[in-house]
Order: structure tokens, then sequence, then C-alpha cells
């Protein structure tokens, strides 16, 4: 298999429309992942609103998303808490091959298509590939 093509499933409305504008990583205690007063909003395409059915305000999930404003990658980067060139596939670096993105959020509202969520740390306008739930139940291994 050499190709995937995949179709998202809506889009990611937040405050940020530039890469400047995120300067902290989550973990950062200035990020805006971090404020609670930072929300973003997932718009689901209309063909897809069945499947956020049972999405409960409150229950957290991944969301899974495109870097669509990453411009190639590097195999090797820079990590802000460790020194030197770190591999991409140990960071969250926007800039990897695939340009795949998974932030844990909370949400806070569900209405129609619409769902507001804490936790933002992605560009206005990002397509969404996926959302599954989050639980810490899951860390077992
Ligand atoms: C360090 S990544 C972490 C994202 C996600 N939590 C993850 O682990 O995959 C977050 C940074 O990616 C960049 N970014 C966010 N959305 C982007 C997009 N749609 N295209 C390109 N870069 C983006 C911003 O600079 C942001 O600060």
């Amino acid at each position: 298999m050499n190709e995937i093509v995949m179709k998202p499933i809506g889009w990611i409305e937040t405050p940020f429309r530039t890469r400047e504008e995120i300067p902290f990583p989550p973990f950062h205690p200035d990020s805006p992942y971090r404020n609670p007063n930072v929300t973003g909003t997932v718009h689901i395409l209309e063909e897809f609103r069945e499947g956020i059915a049972d999405i409960q305000p409150g229950s957290c999930a991944l969301l899974i998303f495109y870097f669509h404003q990453s411009k190639g990658y590097r195999l090797t980067t820079h990590s802000p808490r460790r020194e030197g060139e770190v591999g991409v596939f140990s960071t969250r670096s926007p800039n990897r091959p695939n340009n795949i993105g998974v932030t844990v959020v909370r949400f806070l509202e569900v209405d129609g298509c619409k769902l507001t969520f804490r936790g933002v740390d992605m560009l206005n306008g990002t397509p969404l590939l996926d959302i599954k739930p989050y639980s810490e139940e899951e860390l077992m291994v």
C-alpha cells in the first residue's frame, strides 16, 4: 500500500491563525492548551453528524487531525524539553511524515454539528480526521 486517501469529517475552529500565536507547547503553564478560557469548536460535516450522537459534555476525547499548514518534515528535530536533535517520532512536532496531530480535549457543549472544547493547540481551519474517546483507564500496558 503506497498511498492512503482520507476525507476530513469536519474542521476545527480556534482563535489561532498562525503558529506564532501558539508559542508554548501543551505542557507549558502559559500554553493555551491549559487555559480554561481558550476554547475551540469542532464543526462536523452534516454527512457525519449521526456519528457524534452520544458524545457527552464533560467527556474527554482524542481529536485526530491534519497539520494542514506544515510544509515538509524532518526526521530529527528539536524538542523543547530535551537537548540536541531527537527523532521526530519521539516528539509532538507538527513537521512529520503524514502530518497527523492528536490532542486530548474536553468537550464543554454539544450543539447539533458543533462541539465546543477545551484543550486548544491547533490552528484555525485544521481539518479533523477522527474523534475517539479518551480515558485514563485505557493506560493499562
Ligand atoms: C506541538 S504540536 C502538538 C499537537 C498535538 N497535541 C499532537 O501532539 O499531535 C502543536 C503545535 O503545532 C502547530 N500547529 C497546530 N495546528 C497546526 C496546523 N493545522 N498546521 C500546522 N501546524 C499546526 C502549532 O505551532 C502548535 O503550537
